[in-house]
């Protein structure tokens, strides 16, 4: 088997590569990614990369974490991007290790911007995203022939400083789709209220997948009548939630037995 970076991202100096950490397990990063890992010579880390990931960088290399994590300092997203260029700028390889997929939910726009902006160049490593990950954990196809052909990735949370989420749930409530729910466990009860409100049953199945691949892992299952209740132990985040007929077709409770979840009904 071969695998490599594209032409020089290991060795070139002052270029930034954003390296998706998949979604918890260590082992579930690429195999590009940690190429990308050993050759840093620093590297900016989120909450939901696994640390263990860092043993790959050489011992010398910079390790700056900049999450955002409840309760401390956070690092704004334009302190983020500031950081990026400032040490792209020294002339290191410089990798922006963050949770799942960069590209999913991952503010990565902003940090492309800035570093296209500023001239450097980067390139980016594709990570298992979240959604997969849980449904894989759980034994849930996100799609499935004749039950789902739909999925839609969706986040929960609303951004920008406002107070509800920017999304229409009840037309998404009209597409029939499975829908993963990034970031929704703080809003479920509203996100289902208006699901329902757009024509989604009540007893339309519900899966809470928290800590997805980790041994924390933990699912739970419900329906959209349930709204809240399913997602207000906060203990069980982050969680990716999963709605729709997949959910109940996948018979997840023998799945995740099989593969060791934790499983509540
Ligand atoms: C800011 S988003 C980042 C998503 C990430 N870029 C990805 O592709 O998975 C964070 C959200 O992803 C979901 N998530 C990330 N890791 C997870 C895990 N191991 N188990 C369940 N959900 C997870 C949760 O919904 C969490 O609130």
């Amino acid at each position: 088997m071969t695998f490599s970076l594209s032409a020089e991202s290991s060795t070139a100096p002052g270029r930034v590569l954003l390296v998706g950490a998949g979604p918890g397990a260590p082992d579930l990063i690429t195999l590009r990614g940690v190429q990308a890992l050993q050759h840093a010579q620093v590297v900016l880390y989120d909450d939901l990369a696994n640390a263990a990931l860092l043993e790959h960088c050489p011992a010398p290399a910079e390790r700056i974490y900049v999450g955002k994590r409840l309760g401390s300092h956070s690092a704004t997203q334009d302190h983020i991007c500031d950081l990026l260029i400032e040490k792209a700028r020294t002339g290191r390889r410089v990798v922006r290790l963050k949770g799942g997929d960069p590209m999913i939910f991952g503010r990565v726009g902003e940090e492309l911007a800035a570093l296209t902006e500023a001239g450097i160049p980067w390139e980016i490593v594709p990570g298992v995203t979240a959604a997969s990950a849980a449904g894989a954990m759980a034994g849930i196809p996100l799609t499935q022939r004749g039950v789902s052909s739909t999925m839609v990735f969706v986040t929960g949370h609303p951004c920008g400083g406002q107070t509800t989420t920017p999304v229409d749930w009840r037309a998404l409530a009209g597409l029939q789709a499975t829908l993963c729910v990034y970031m929704g466990t703080q809003r479920f009860g509203e996100i289902a209220d208006e699901l329902m409100a757009g024509g989604r049953r009540r007893d339309t199945a519900v899966a809470v997948i928290s800590n997805a691949t980790l041994s924390s892992q933990h699912v739970r299952i419900g329906t959209l009548a349930d709204g809240d209740e399913l997602t207000n132990d906060p203990q069980r985040r982050p969680a990716l939630i999963l709605i729709g007929e997949v959910v109940r077709w996948s018979e997840m409770l023998k799945a995740a037995e099989l593969a060791g979840a934790a499983c509540e009904v």
